[in-house]
């Protein structure tokens, strides 16, 4: 499982760019680790490597963002959900995130998954753990299920 170590903003958002080269339709991957970590920027970064071009911005308030993959053969969206200020798995149904939850043309990417563990139950995961060091130093683990 890689592990790597960053000491910017922009080294975390190159290695999600890397990753987002070797994703496939369908893969939903978690964000895990504390505020300011750096799940957002290594979102940006995913989204950066897929080709899309509108700013990636955390949807803290509105929760889910979907954005259109342009060019792409298999993927044709990405779904950008933070649960910080949900309560409950029940309000991302309600918005309708389950329909793009593992679609065949979808990434889906989850801040905060702890929040909503009974959607990824039995589901095939990449799971990346983000942890602080020092002010600009974030250690990113990356392993697939
Ligand atoms: N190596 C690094 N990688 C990423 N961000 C870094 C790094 N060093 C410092 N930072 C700073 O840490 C913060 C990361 O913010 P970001 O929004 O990506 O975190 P987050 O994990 O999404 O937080 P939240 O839980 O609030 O959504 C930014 O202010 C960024 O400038
Ligand atoms: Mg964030």
């Amino acid at each position: 499982m890689p592990t790597y170590i960053t000491h910017s903003t922009h080294e975390t958002r190159a290695i999600g760019k890397d990753l987002a080269k070797i994703l496939q339709g369908g893969d939903i991957l978690i964000l895990k680790g504390p505020l300011g970590a750096g799940k957002t920027a290594f979102t940006k970064g995913i989204a950066e490597g897929l080709g899309i071009t509108k700013e990636v911005t955390s949807p803290t308030f509105t929760i889910m963002s979907v954005y259109e993959v342009p060019g792409h053969d298999t993927i044709k969206e990405f779904v950008h959900v933070d649960t910080y200020r949900v309560e409950s798995y029940e309000e991302l149904l309600e918005i309708g995130f389950d329909e793009y939850l593992g679609k065949q043309d979808t990434i889906t990417i989850i801040e905060w998954p702890e929040k909503v563990e009974k959607l990824l139950e039995n589901r095939k995961l990449v799971v990346i753990t983000f942890a602080a060091g020092t002010t600009t130093e974030r250690t990113i683990t990356i392993e697939k299920d």
